[in-house]
């Protein structure tokens, strides 16, 4: 008779791997054929989490080896990856997006800064050879989602306010932000969306190990220097190898974000098509932040400029197809930038027509005289009785006065 070594297991402490004896509900109320399943993905953790299943039990006599898994996983990863491929030339159905940008912008703040706090503490624990508390960035990466889903450019406005006093900090959550925005953009399912926003916001995890003298140098580096700053993505993977609830595409995301389709990234020069979309997304999401932040040794540029120069990049560093993507879902003038219009007016860019880029949806600040505009006035500019209004310059808020926290 076969031993049994039962177990009442979190679903969010559940591996693939581990055996589900028991799903604990009646078949009508969970989402499995039969009450017992092995956990071959981490989509069948997340079909409990919708079915709102907290805890399952576990038979801890049964399961299968580490290497066995990794196959399964690895074959499914490589069938969904041709699947979603198959569909560059279709367009992409849009999610379809639940409440305003207003509604959504209190609880977008919070999470955002919720979010931080999380990053502010496994940055220093991290750097204190202390253990990463998983389940707390993935409690974070999973609000962050839900955000997105009810709208996507409340949480896109907020990275861009400031610089919270480290660089590595808002930029990892950034990169979290933007990768989750794009993978919600191309209809990423729910796991996938988790486990690529596990691995970018954890990305630069091992920059933590690279002293902070060379990371803020303003001189040029010396080799010995750059070579140690081109070895965080390894040092970051290994770091994660050894935490545990880690899924391998969120390591890879991390080993990987600096790989680039024509070989010329690191660590390993990867090329062509050993680089996945989530290696890819994440990696235009770190160079689209890194390129409109400020850092010590330079001013970041304007959110549209850095698209610009990311966009001159495709066909080399990064695939034409994914570049293209990540513009459709920032849009030309991404959320949160100035505009000037043919009327004169400066407005604010509130959100997205992802079916006419050149278009968004903008609140008016100033008058063509220059006068505040008081009120909230929100003009769509791809409907059609404001089609006599363009946008004819982007403006940035310093010289105008304007802070942009006070705006959102
Ligand atoms: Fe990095
Ligand atoms: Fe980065």
């Amino acid at each position: 008779m076969l031993e049994r070594r039962l177990q009442k297991v979190h679903v969010k402490d559940l591996n693939v791997g581990m055996f589900v004896f028991d799903v604990g509900r009646h078949w009508i109320h969970h989402p499995w054929p039969h009450r017992s399943k092995l956990i071959t993905s981490a989509r069948d953790i997340d079909q409990l989490i919708d079915y709102g299943i907290r805890e399952v039990t576990v038979d801890l006599a049964r399961g299968l080896p580490l290497i066995k898994l990794k196959e399964i996983e690895e074959k499914k990863e490589k069938s969904e990856d041709k699947e979603l491929a198959g569909k560059k030339e279709k367009r992409t159905r849009e999610r379809t997006e639940s409440v305003t940008m207003a509604e959504e912008l209190p609880r977008a703040k919070k999470i955002y800064f919720d979010a931080l706090e999380t990053t502010r503490e496994f940055l220093a624990d991290t750097r204190a050879g202390r253990k990463l508390n998983v389940a707390k960035v993935r409690d974070n990466v999973e609000t962050m989602i839900e955000s997105a889903f009810r709208n996507r450019d409340a949480s896109l406005a907020l990275i861009k306010l400031k610089t919270y006093d480290e660089y590595t900090l808002t930029h990892s959550l950034n990169v979290g932000v933007l990768a989750i925005s794009m993978g919600c953009h191309i209809n990423l399912p729910r796991g996938k969306l988790r486990q690529l926003g596990m691995g970018a916001i954890l990305h630069d995890l091992g920059k933590t190990k690279v002293p902070l003298e060379i990371l803020n140098k303003k001189a040029k580096l010396t080799a010995e220097e750059f070579n140690a700053i081109k070895f965080h993505p390894v040092i970051g993977a290994q770091m994660l190898e050894t935490t545990s609830n880690i899924s391998d595409q969120s390591i890879s995301v991390a080993r990987y974000h600096h790989e680039r389709i024509d070989g010329t990234g690191y660590p390993d020069g990867l090329s062509g098509e050993k680089i996945s979309h989530f290696m890819i997304i994440t990696g235009m999401s770190d160079v689209y932040d890194a390129m409109s932040s400020d850092r010590v040794y330079r001013k970041g540029i304007l959110p549209h400029e850095a698209l610009k120069s990311l966009f001159a990049l495709r066909g080399m560093q990064f695939d034409s197809f994914w570049i293209e993507k990540f513009i459709q879902c920032l849009g030309i003038y991404p959320v949160g930038t100035l505009v000037k219009l043919s009327s004169g007016e400066i407005s604010l860019v509130l959100g997205v027509n992802h079916s006419n880029l050149l278009r968004p949806k903008i609140r008016l600040l100033f008058d063509s005289k220059n006068m505040p505009i008081t009120g909230e006035k929100i003009v769509d500019l791809a409907e059609n009785n404001n089609l006599n209004r363009e946008i004819v310059e982007v403006v940035a808020p310093k010289p105008l006065g304007l802070d942009l926290s006070s705006l959102l």
